[in-house]
């Protein structure tokens, strides 16, 4: 899913010369336990679960036309029409979540199963019915409903228009959130806008893997990113203005980004990946500048004119925007994944123009590190902890809610590796926990087996398999799933592994 340049064989001068991490592994320091109120939860979204794709009066999202018309492009050439089918069967989804006894349950909502043509004039009873019956049930057993508003699958028509790169994906969304605060907001308390902003805006409109598969990168992929901010702050805007004094809820975003390591001597180029990345988004929303980073706006305005434009492709945000951009969340909402090593670029980088090609740097992949299924995800747990203390140091120690985090493979039920990801990656939240990080939730991804875009079903993240060759898709516990299960209960990290079977 993540963009990544690997570079093999460097082990050995990245351990001589920078930090040296071990393979999935962290080191306890402080307390094993994690706080009372900590939440732990799972989570899934709308498009890779639900199924029921045109049931109901559901509209088509973006993913259904991209995987319908482009078999190929999908590596199993499967798309999300059925998938574990959850919108049938949410009952099954429910047990499990029962089974492992979560506190919270991360899930997202489909927007044109609210809104079929992306507009409120197609407005779809049945759809607000599907997700009423999904929280009251998550509710009458004690979980927590935490609901994502946009996790890629956006209704067709609106990308019609030009999606994310029409400015008016603004007020289309700002309807579609009201609408979700006015049907849902009574009891979901926790809400994310979007999923992953920066992936989905590069994987759309810089390099086209994902739909609408527009290639105009460092220009379009910067234009998603901005309408989204400024989408996010007014939905926030609305939020605070209208609901929040009768509904008491907090809204995130959900953020997405690698940690870095240095290379010997690079440690000013991690901070500038770390702000091309992570800070893209969250330096306007959490920071008290409420704009890009500097390092970002300044280093594209002047790539921008020596192109010869006349303005930057990354203007700042200004006057209102910026206003109500600046601390439009309550919470950080960290997808945290993987890690890399970093250095500045030894020769230009990606497209010119290019997100990469103005980040300017080189991410390198430890040989060593333990590898998951799919070329981007290696276990570096030192990385969460590292992301944990970065985002309590730039942005005032903010309450941090980990909205996932996941290992992926084929889907062995015996999934140790599952279980090593996991541990390591509970020491570093523990550990930041404990080093003063103000963190009250883990979110592992995902609750089931479910459509990874791409990949399709080849690449399995879940907790719980999903029979997909039977039309009940009957779901059952892999080896971690008990592991986690003991985790919640237990609220420390079980030691050893082998005895979860
Ligand atoms: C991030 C995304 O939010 C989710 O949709 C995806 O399945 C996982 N990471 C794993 O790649």
């Amino acid at each position: 899913m993540f963009p990544s340049f690997i570079f093999v064989g460097l082990a050995i001068s990245i351990a001589s010369g920078g930090q040296t991490l071990n393979t999935c592994n962290l080191a306890p320091k402080g307390s094993p336990y994690f706080p009372r109120n900590f939440s732990f939860g799972v989570a899934t979204s709308a498009y890779q679960v639900e199924g029921g794709w045109n049931s109901d009066g559901k509209g088509p999202s973006i993913w259904d036309d991209f995987t319908h018309n482009n078999p190929h492009l999908i590596d199993d050439s499967s798309n999300g029409d059925i998938s574990a089918d959850s919108y049938h069967r949410f009952d099954q989804d429910l047990a499990a979540l029962k089974e492992l006894k979560v506190d919270h349950y991360r899930f997202s909502i489909s927007w044109p199963r609210i809104f079929p043509n992306g507009d409120i004039s197609s407005r779809n009873q049945k759809g607000i019915d599907y997700y009423n019956d999904v929280i009251d049930k998550l509710l009458l057993n004690g979980i927590e409903p935490m609901a994502t508003m946009f996790h890629y699958d956006l209704p067709s028509e609106i990308q019609k228009i030009g999606g994310f790169a029409n400015a008016l994906i603004i007020e289309k969304f700002v309807i579609y959130a009201t609408e979700l605060f006015e049907q849902f907001g009574d009891r979901v308390k926790l809400w994310m806008t979007f999923n992953e902003p920066l992936i989905y805006c590069k994987s759309s409109f810089a390099d086209a893997r994902y739909p609408p598969q527009v290639d105009l990168s460092g220009v379009a992929d910067y234009i998603c990113v901005d309408n989204t901010i400024k989408a996010h702050a007014a939905a926030y805007q609305v939020y605070r203005s209208q609901f929040y004094d009768r509904q008491k809820g907090k809204i995130g975003i959900a953020l997405d980004s690698y940690f870095y390591f240095p290379m010997p001597n690079e440690t000013e180029s991690v901070y500038r990946a770390l702000q091309f990345n992570m800070g893209f988004l969250a330096h306007p929303i959490f920071h008290k500048s409420g704009d890009y980073p500097d390092i970002m706006l300044k280093e594209i305005e002047s790539n921008s004119l020596r192109e010869g434009r006349l303005t930057s492709r990354l203007p700042p945000l200004k006057g209102y925007w910026k206003n109500i951009v600046r601390h439009s969340a309550d919470f950080f909402a960290l997808n945290y994944y993987s890690s890399r090593y970093l250095r500045r670029a030894e020769k230009p980088k990606g497209m010119n123009p290019s997100w990469e090609r103005d980040m300017d740097c080189d991410e390198i992949v430890d040989p060593s590190w333990m590898q998951a299924v799919g070329s981007w995800l290696h276990c570096v747990p030192e990385g969460l902890e590292g992301m944990l203390k970065f985002i309590r140091d730039e942005y005032d120690n903010i309450e941090v809610i980990i909205t996932e985090n996941g290992w992926s493979d084929k889907g062995t039920l015996e999934d140790d590796n599952r279980i090593q990801y996991i541990k390591s990656h509970l020491q570093a939240v523990l550990n930041a926990i404990n080093d003063g990080s103000n963190i009250s939730g883990y979110t592992y991804w995902s609750l089931i087996d479910n459509f990874e875009w791409k990949s399709g079903y080849s690449v399995k993240f879940g907790l719980y398999a999903v029979d997909l060759m039977s039309p009940k898709r009957e779901r059952s516990p892999k080896k971690s799933a008990y592991y986690y299960k003991e985790v919640i209960k237990s609220r420390k990290i079980p030691n050893h592994i082998n005895e979860f079977s």
